[in-house]
């Protein structure tokens, strides 16, 4: 295995517990529990970690606006960010909060190493400085004389403080860069430091305030208390004992194998925080990676910009997996990605209930159909099944190069291939027509069987993606979990030949758009209602553009999405009380009759349609016409004005086949 005997060590940011976290947070956790689950599934030793910075000005102000001392603020919000964890699946193996005590020890320790080394002097601070983040600037950092990062208003600050010499390890970080291309990634975010802060010139760092009290007092000099990213930073190392005696694993763990971080915190990671290391002649990380932003309506989340999006409702309205799967496979990771509803919606509909939970299905229904639920081990294959069957040998070693290179989408489409592969098997074997003749039983059998081991093969390489699903999937194929392991996606054949499925619940069910967007719509306006005024007005007037010209084109997978079959019409019959419609029954080689309502009454006769051969769409959305359920489509043709054709088929085509 992989990462046998090895270990991986991996962080997200600790957040501030300022806010109710948004989805926007939840991006970057979510992936980094993926990357740690694949880790884990390959052998590693894994440690993940994530947490809490909760010193600050900005915490002591809330705190003191609620009525509350910090303390108490910051117990009660983490706690509701431990919870939304739990309910994403979050499987971190630790959690610190700056305000545990081993932590402060330790961050004490390191400020008083860093000034005994000379690495940190005495000195006053002149310059500006953004509250909300907490960050200091240079009146040559500002931007059109606010704050580079959020763009808001910053304060003159004047203080007595410590400075850390940052000016100093400008020529060891360009050399860190040089001799290490993949320190940081994306590539992107290496021009962007080096000639945003690197060039102009780095400038020593202010490391303690005086202005406030809630954070870790310096022990030497304890009217100061530590700047809040010196604090925060530290914690990768505190959470594995370095400095206190609550861990003992920093020499196990320690470099970090990676740091995700969104991309406006880069600026610590890839700076302030080698720089520190550096000066206490430590070990650096080996990668840090800058993920971009899911952006709303023209902008960043924010809680203050009052354009959020709360992942407990999500997780509520379309479980947990979904949205998991959604935000790695909508955007790619490196890059900002526009949430919608929509998107959410399509995303949810056409890959997970259309595409993985039909194919899961469906499989299983014929096992169960065909035979009982027990393939019989007999086997017919034929080169039909070559194509299907070397993308589900060759996926795993195509998934683990785009997860090596935290390109979660991209793993995700390399195995949404395999499952529309498969989809598309089905119609090209037509199972429903095989297990007409007893002789074929063989051939249906080997069908059947490649559909559970695609299914089982794909199943494995979701399981970091979808934690809670994967174990329903192995269950209904009847894989047990010798067979589920991350190795035992790279050998095709290891269902037994004589497997027993078990019908399940569906996976994803498929959700109304229309209806949804109606039901979210109106939820937004209560909670509009009930926002504080304030917000209201700084939440941004720009609109989402609809992107023109894009949904006119679809490629040949979304074509494929599309199941055409030849059905032969046995009975019609007009719909009382409606001058148009007709009701057909339909023979489509199912063995399931199929009810049809077309509005082709005005140019078809029910005794002309009867014993025709016709198109039907059969995976269309059962509706209800005139009370009177259909379930699919015929195709006709707009051949003049007021004028239909349905199309017909020659009588020898056999029910059930596949048009494409
Ligand atoms: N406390 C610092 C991190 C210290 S790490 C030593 C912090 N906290 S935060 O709560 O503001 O942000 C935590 C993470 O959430 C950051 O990586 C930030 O980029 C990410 N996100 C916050 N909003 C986001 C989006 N809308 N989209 C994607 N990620 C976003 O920064």
């Amino acid at each position: 295995m992989n990462g046998q005997g090895k270990t991986f060590y991996i962080t997200t940011p600790i957040y501030y517990p300022s806010d109710k976290l948004h989805i926007g947070h939840s991006y970057c956790t979510v992936a980094t529990d993926v990357m740690a689950r694949y880790k884990r599934m390959q052998g590693f030793d894994v440690l993940f970690l994530t947490g809490t910075d909760e010193h600050g000005q900005k915490i002591e102000q809330k705190a003191e606006a609620a009525g509350v001392t910090p303390q108490q603020y910051v117990d009660q919000v983490v706690a509701g960010i431990k919870e939304l964890w739990k309910l994403l699946n979050i499987s971190n193996d630790r959690f610190i909060r700056t305000t545990d005590g081993y932590h402060q020890e330790s961050v004490q320790k390191i400020f008083k190493a860093l000034y005994d080394k000379g690495h940190i002097y005495k000195g006053a601070y002149k310059g500006k400085y953004c509250t909300p983040c907490e960050s200091f600037w240079t009146e040559s950092q500002l931007k059109d004389g606010k704050c580079p990062d959020c763009g808001r208003e910053v304060v003159d600050a004047e203080e007595e403080a410590y400075f850390f010499k940052l000016s100093a390890f400008a020529d060891r970080l360009v050399k860190l860069y040089e001799e290490n291309p993949l320190f940081m990634e994306p590539q992107s975010r290496l021009n962007e430091m080096v000639n945003n802060f690197i060039k102009p010139g780095l400038e020593d760092l202010c490391v303690s305030r005086t202005s406030f009290k809630w954070g870790i007092p310096v022990t030497f000099d304890p009217k100061h208390v530590v700047y809040v990213w010196v604090d925060a930073l530290s914690n990768y190392i505190t959470a594995l004992g370095y400095g206190n005696e609550q861990y003992h694993d920093f020499e196990k763990y320690w470099p970090a194998d990676v740091h995700f971080v969104g991309k406006e915190i880069m600026r610590f990671h890839t700076i302030i925080w080698p720089a520190m290391l550096m000066a206490l002649d430590l070990p650096l990380p080996k990668k840090v990676y800058g993920h971009g932003w899911l952006l709303l309506e023209g902008g960043k989340m924010s809680k203050s910009k009052g354009n959020v999006v709360d992942p407990v409702v999500l997780v509520e309205r379309y479980g947990v997996d979904a949205i998991r799967y959604f935000l790695l496979r909508e955007f790619p990771f490196g890059s900002d990605g526009l949430f919608s509803n929509e998107s959410l919606i399509t995303r949810i509909n056409a890959d997970l209930a259309n595409d993985l939970g039909n194919l899961v299905s469906r499989s299983v229904a014929m096992v169960g159909k065909y035979f009982d639920g027990t393939l019989p081990a007999e086997r017919q294959t034929e080169p039909l099944d070559d194509e299907v069957t070397s993308i589900a040998k060759s996926l795993k070693q195509k998934y683990e190069a785009q997860m090596e290179a935290f390109a979660f989408q991209n793993a995700l489409i390399e195995i949404f291939k395999l499952v529309s592969r498969t989809n598309k098997y089905i119609d090209e074997t037509a199972p429903w027509v095989l297990a007409k003749n007893e002789a074929n039983r063989p051939r249906l059998a080997s069908v059947l069987y490649n559909l559970l081991e695609c299914v089982r093969i794909a199943g494995i390489l979701l399981t970091p993606f979808m934690p809670s699903t994967a174990p329903k999937i192995f269950e209904q194929i009847g894989a047990d979990e010798g067979i589920t392991g991350y190795e035992s996606a790279g050998t095709y054949g290891l269902l037994p030949a004589n497997v027993t499925v078990h019908k399940g619940e569906g996976l994803f069910p498929r959700i109304d758009m229309a209806k949804e967007l109606a039901t979210l719509g109106a939820s937004k306006e209560k909670a509009a209602e009930k926002a504080p005024k304030q917000e209201k007005k700084s939440a941004p007037v720009k609109k989402e553009q609809p992107v023109e010209g894009v949904a006119s084109l679809i490629t040949i997978d979304d074509f494929a999405k599309v199941q055409l079959r030849v059905a032969k019409v046995t009975a019609c019959e007009p719909v009382p009380k409606a001058d148009k419609l007709l009701r057909l029954q339909l023979d489509d080689g199912s063995g399931t009759p199929r009810q049809v309502v077309s509005g082709i009454h005005p140019w078809y006769e029910p005794d002309v349609l009867t014993g025709k051969k016709v198109i039907v769409v059969a995976n269309l959305k059962p509706a209800k016409l005139r009370g009177v359920e259909s379930n699919g489509m015929i195709l006709a043709a707009d051949a003049g004005e007021n004028e239909v054709k349905v199309v017909f088929v020659d009588n020898s085509v056999p029910c059930g086949s596949v048009v494409r």
